[in-house]
């Protein structure tokens, strides 16, 4: 199995994950059925967890891409960059918001707002890990999450640090 040396541990297995995910997608079926909801991708850390999301969805659905970005290295830079211009269209939609972590919650308060401001018709948030503990919108919680840990940087299944390891099938721990 491929592990760069700046990966400290193994948190969580391609198995494991693929376990959670797949629960998650049941759930995801009862609650969106005959609804033909938007599940909207926020880019870039959100893609591989979606691609696998949504396809163990046994309902319709269509699917768009939004781009926001705050972490700069391992530090959130406490200042999130959205891309307005390209947030798609979900006036009157079910909109299910995928994302990769909830950290500060920043980003994910922020697009619900976006959201909501535009004129969805619901609007549910999913993400594959939290991190409660780094919360700085207090009041924030995910309405769907896979795993919760420990205040530690994670990398892999999507995940980056600057840019790299996204492309590992686990979820490892990034050696500081
Ligand atoms: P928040 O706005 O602070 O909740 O940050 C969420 C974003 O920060 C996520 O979409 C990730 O891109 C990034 N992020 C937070 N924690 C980690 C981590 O442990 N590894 C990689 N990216 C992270
Ligand atoms: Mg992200």
């Amino acid at each position: 199995m491929y592990i760069p040396e700046e990966i400290d541990k193994i948190l969580f297995t391609e198995e494991e994950i693929k376990k959670r995910v797949s629960k998650m997608g049941e759930t995801l079926t009862r609650e969106y059925a005959g609804k033909n909801p938007l599940f909207l991708c926020v880019l870039r850390g959100a893609t591989v967890f979606f691609s696998d999301l949504i396809r163990c969805i046994a309902a319709p659905l269509e699917i768009d891409f939004l781009r926001a970005s705050s972490y700069i290295g391992s530090d959130s830079s406490g200042e999130v960059h959205l891309e307005t211009s390209a947030i798609p269209d979900v006036l009157n939609r079910d909109i299910v918001l995928v994302e990769d972590i909830v950290d500060t919650a920043r980003t994910l308060s922020l697009l619900t707002a976006e959201i909501k401001k535009r004129g969805a018709s619901s609007l549910k948030t999913v993400a594959l890990l939290d991190k409660p503990s780094r919360r700085v919108v207090k009041d924030f919680k995910a309405d769907y999450t896979g795993f919760e840990i420990d205040d530690l940087f994670v990398v892999g299944y999507g995940l980056d640090y600057s840019q790299r390891f996204r492309n590992l099938p686990y979820i490892g721990v990034y050696k500081a």
